[in-house]
């Protein structure tokens, strides 16, 4: 059956994948982003796409007092809501000596304001539906502070203890929020990057992704293997872990 979703961050990536996905299975859907040019471009680029099935909107994420009407402006046009999917990010380069309040305070604003902008309205607009799903893109980084990123770290720190909260207040109401949290993936963001390993593309992450939604899972690493890496990672006590260069 086609179901009712929203989008935030589909003009590239992950977020662009999930959607064109979505809307090749014949889903309503509505897109969120900046470059509404490449939103556009992305309905094109999808065959089966039927008119009255796609809606396409330019938005910031981070113009929080924005929220509420393009929500509205969104359910209106699918006529309803099941899903939403938050997978707006920002990940700016650090040099190891850099501290910038700029690149920063974007990084929190985008990953970790503009999600519970967007994720408070769908929660409470769930809870008084009694039904809906919601879908968070975090990250492997939330997983512990590392010196290369702090705040991009501690942006998906706080996304993923946001989502996990979420959860356990929505799960008694029959509503699933669930935490993806991806280790490395080729999309712009990682492009340049070295040192990269385990990379799958874009397309391979967003069917994991929406196979393992399908499946009711609620928390889980993109591709799994980064699971064990984590485990790894979180078990290495703090005076050895901060002389490692990861
Ligand atoms: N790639 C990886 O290896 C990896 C690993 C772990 C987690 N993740 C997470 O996965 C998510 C998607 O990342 P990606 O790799 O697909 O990156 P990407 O290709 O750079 O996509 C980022 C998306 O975020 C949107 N965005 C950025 N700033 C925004 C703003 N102010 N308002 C609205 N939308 C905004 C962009 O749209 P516009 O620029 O058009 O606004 C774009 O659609 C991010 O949360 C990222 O942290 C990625």
């Amino acid at each position: 059956m086609a179901k009712k979703i929203i989008v935030v961050g589909a003009s590239s990536g992950i977020g662009k994948e999930i959607a064109t996905q979505l809307i090749a299975e014949g889903h309503k859907v509505a897109l969120f982003a900046r470059r509404e040019k490449e939103l556009k471009n992305l309905l094109g680029s999808v065959s089966s796409a039927k008119t009255g099935q796609v809606f396409t909107f330019k938005h910031d994420v981070t113009q929080y007092s924005q929220v509420p009407s393009v929500f509205a402006k969104a359910i209106k046009s699918l006529g309803g809501l099941d899903e939403i999917y938050y997978s707006s990010g920002v990940m700016h380069r650090i040099e190891p000596n850099e501290f910038s309040i700029e690149k920063d305070l974007e990084m929190l604003e985008v990953n970790l304001l503009g999600c519970v902008a967007w994720l408070d309205l769908a929660a409470k607009f769930f809870q008084d539906q009694k039904s809906g799903k919601i879908v968070g893109i975090s990250s492997i980084a939330g997983d512990r502070g590392r010196r290369s990123n702090p705040v991009y770290n501690a942006s998906k720190a706080g996304m993923t203890t946001y989502l996990e909260a979420l959860r356990n207040r929505l799960a008694v109401k029959g509503i699933q929020v669930v935490t993806v949290r991806p280790g490395m993936i080729e999309t712009p963001m990682t492009e340049g990057l070295s040192g990269l390993f385990w990379v799958i593309t874009a397309k391979e992450a967003a069917s994991t992704i929406l196979q393992k939604v399908n499946s009711g899972k609620e928390d889980f690493y993109v591709p799994a293997r980064w699971a064990l890496v984590s485990l790894i990672i979180r078990s290495i006590p703090s005076f050895i872990f901060r002389r490692l260069s990861i």
